[in-house]
């Protein structure tokens, strides 16, 4: 029988490349009552990708496109999300870029979750470089994508201190803590 809770929530896609602990959270944010999000869909461009076993286990549709050639995979996906009727998407950890192209199809209309203090640190190793540069404060940013990395408005930010015997592991453990906090918080300020 399905169930009719869900019926009326943003019908949001999921893309991630590795952990997928970001996805395991957004699913579990999907099921609470005040959530305006349903996760219809999760798409990785890694086929091992661990968080593609969280799909699994909740029973969401799953497509991995690992052969990457942005035109064709791209227009794969809208494809996909179009049959889906995705509204909404959610970049979580997900390591490519995306077009031009297809960031206009759903313009204001994706998010994602960076671990550093935005406009500090774009791209990779935030940590590490935090650390190196003696930073007193990490932390990370939802914000929406746009075709510059990790450059698009901040929807909301977490900071936390970095102590004297963090390194770039304990850093990323403390942060990925607050991003299972922040992620949820930035979509209901979204939608509300
Ligand atoms: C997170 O730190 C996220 O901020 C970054 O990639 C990492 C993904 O972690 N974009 P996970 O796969 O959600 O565990």
């Amino acid at each position: 029988m399905e169930k009719l809770t869900g019926l009326n929530k943003i019908k949001t896609a999921v893309f991630i490349s590795g952990n997928g602990s970001n996805l395991r959270n957004l699913i579990k944010f999907s099921k609470i009552k005040k959530t305006p999000i349903s996760i219809n869909l999760v798409i990785s461009d890694v086929s091992e990708a661990i968080g593609l076993k969280y799909a699994d286990q909740f029973n969401i549709t799953k497509k991995i496109f690992n052969s990457y050639n942005i035109k064709n995979t791209e227009k794969k996906i809208l494809i996909l999300l179009m049959k889906e009727k995705i509204s909404f998407i959610c970049l979580a950890g997900f390591m490519k870029i995306l077009s031009k192209d297809f960031i206009k199809n759903f313009n204001g209309k994706i998010i994602n979750i960076h671990p550093s203090l935005l406009p500090k640190y774009k791209g990779l190793n935030t940590h590490h470089k935090a650390i190196a540069n003696k930073d007193k404060f990490a932390g990370c940013t939802v914000h929406y994508v746009t075709e510059k990395l990790d450059s698009g408005k901040i929807i909301m930010q977490k900071k936390i201190k970095i102590v004297g015997k963090d390194t770039s592991i304990s850093l990323a453990k403390k942060v990925l803590k607050q991003e299972h906090k922040l992620y949820p918080a930035a979509i209901i300020k979204i939608f509300n």
